[in-house]
């Protein structure tokens, strides 16, 4: 009997039933979704089966949350430190939402989503920023979920050009230093507009940010598993929820 618990502890897709309160769902999940290459390679494939299975766990997460009635979805999918990674593989994850979107995006449509990205997208290859384009225009009045990629994003470089954008104000006399405030930054991010991440999720048992939402996240509630990105379905999403509601946020008062 202990050995059967041991092992279902250790299985990592193990699913427990778990308890939501409708309530209390956060409105902004985002998540950092790692582990592809580690999954293929544990199964003997090649990097980018791992990142195919990705984009089917990134369908499930989006259905999901859907479903839960999370309003925002934000999914870290490129960063821009990724860039080196071999040519082949960065050639493969820029095709994936070409690929993602053909075969998804009807049925996006049809689940009132709304496709956003965010990222430093000029720099993205032509097929890329057309699907990516094509996505927004199509889903535009929609006014379901929002489903928000980070794609060639990068928190430092974010900051970076917010900084400049209003250093360039100032110089140009268009802005004083002390107009700016928490409120002007927040509206002068690659997220303006949406509200900071509630939850934060990461896979594959890494416990850190990569360079993810560093202004956004000041008071997100961290939530970490060990399962790799292609094996997370409704269940871990679930899991992650049901901790978020056991937490209590204090935002530095007392509760
Ligand atoms: C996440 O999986 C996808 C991207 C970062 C694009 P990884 O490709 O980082 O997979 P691991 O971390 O090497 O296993
Ligand atoms: C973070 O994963 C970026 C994305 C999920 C897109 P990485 O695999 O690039 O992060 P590190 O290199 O392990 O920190
Ligand atoms: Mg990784």
């Amino acid at each position: 009997m202990i050995k059967r618990i041991q092992e279902w502890l250790s299985r990592k897709d193990r699913q427990v039933p778990v308890e939501i309160s409708p309530d209390n769902i956060p409105r902004h999940v985002a998540i950092i979704m790692d582990g592809n290459g580690r999954w293929a390679k544990r199964r003997g494939l090649p990097r980018i089966v791992g990142h195919q299975n990705g984009m089917k766990a990134v369908k499930r997460a989006t259905i999901a949350a859907n479903d839960l009635g999370v309003e925002f979805l934000t999914m870290y999918a490129f960063s821009t430190e990724n860039w080196k990674r071999p040519k082949d593989e960065v050639d493969f994850l820029m095709r994936l939402p070409v690929e993602f979107l053909a075969i998804e995006l009807d049925e996006l449509i049809e689940k009132n989503v709304q496709v956003r990205v965010m990222g430093d997208t000029e720099a993205l290859p032509s097929h890329t920023r057309r699907a990516m384009e094509e996505a927004i225009v199509r889903t535009e009045s929609n006014t379901g979920l929002i489903l928000n990629f980070a794609l060639n994003y990068g928190g430092r470089k974010e900051i970076e050009d917010c900084m400049r954008g209003l250093g360039k104000d100032i110089q140009a006399g268009v802005l004083s230093p002390e107009e700016i405030t928490s409120e002007l930054i927040d509206s002068r991010l690659l997220s303006g507009g949406l509200p900071d991440p509630d939850l934060l999720i990461r896979t594959s048992g890494e416990m850190r940010l990569s360079n993810f939402m560093l202004w956004q996240i000041a008071y997100s509630e961290l939530w970490f598993t060990d399962a790799y990105w292609p094996e997370f379905d409704k269940a871990h999403l679930m899991q992650a929820v049901a901790e978020y509601q056991r937490r209590t946020r204090r935002y530095g008062g007392l509760k």
